[in-house]
């Protein structure tokens, strides 16, 4: 007897969860911000890089926000992906020397304290005496496209109003 009640009480709750779940559905062309069902496979447009080849004449993006880490303002074609083989963004920008200095336009923009190891943020190799680790980029720091985007001429997907 024992037996019997807990069976139907259980499926009574089982048709009650079900119950709510099927009121709550969600269409699923109403899911994800393409408004496209979830189950189809898009090939979305080609997009361009905004930016010119580097030092050809490109303008710096305003940062959206204090700490933000600046957008890539130049293409970036042939120089992504960044590997551990072959980072083609040091070849410009890695100036140790250079560090916190002006330069001029077209200039690449040395990579700034912060990203070194003995940076705010940077640490150094284990055992490392302080000699050794100045002027050595942080590990943290490699992958350069992991905080810096370049720009494509892509439409937003949904209207933004952020501002600073
Ligand atoms: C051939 C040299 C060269 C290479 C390679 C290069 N850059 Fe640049 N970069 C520049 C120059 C020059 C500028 C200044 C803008 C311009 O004139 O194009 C710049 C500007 C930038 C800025 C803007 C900094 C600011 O203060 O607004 C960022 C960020 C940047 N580059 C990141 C990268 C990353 C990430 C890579 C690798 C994917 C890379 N760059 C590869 C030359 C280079
Ligand atoms: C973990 C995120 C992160 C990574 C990875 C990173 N950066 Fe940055 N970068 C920032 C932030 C945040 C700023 C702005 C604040 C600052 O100067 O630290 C910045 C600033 C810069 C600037 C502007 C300096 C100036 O004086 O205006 C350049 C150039 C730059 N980064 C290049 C690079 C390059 C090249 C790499 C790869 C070797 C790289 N960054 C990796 C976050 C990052």
């Amino acid at each position: 007897m024992k037996k019997r009640i807990l069976t139907v009480g259980l499926a009574l709750l089982c048709s009650t969860a079900i119950g709510a779940q099927a009121a709550k559905a969600i269409d699923p062309s109403q899911l994800g911000l393409s408004k496209t069902d979830v189950t189809d496979v898009p090939t979305p447009p080609a997009v361009q890089h905004a930016g010119k080849p580097p030092g050809a004449g490109n303008t710096l993006w305003d940062p959206g926000y204090n700490t933000a880490p600046p957008l890539i303002p130049h293409d970036v074609t042939g120089l992504m992906p960044v590997t551990i083989k072959n980072n083609a963004c040091l070849g410009c920008h890695l100036q140790p020397d250079k560090v916190g200095q002006k330069v001029k336009k077209g200039e690449p923009i040395p990579i700034p304290a912060s990203h070194y190891q003995t940076g705010a943020y940077g640490k150094p190799e284990a055992g490392a005496k302080p000699a050794e680790h100045k002027g050595k980029l942080s590990g943290s720091r490699f992958v350069c496209t992991q905080c810096h985007r370049p720009q494509t001429n892509a439409k937003p997907l949904v209207q933004n109003t952020f501002g600073k």
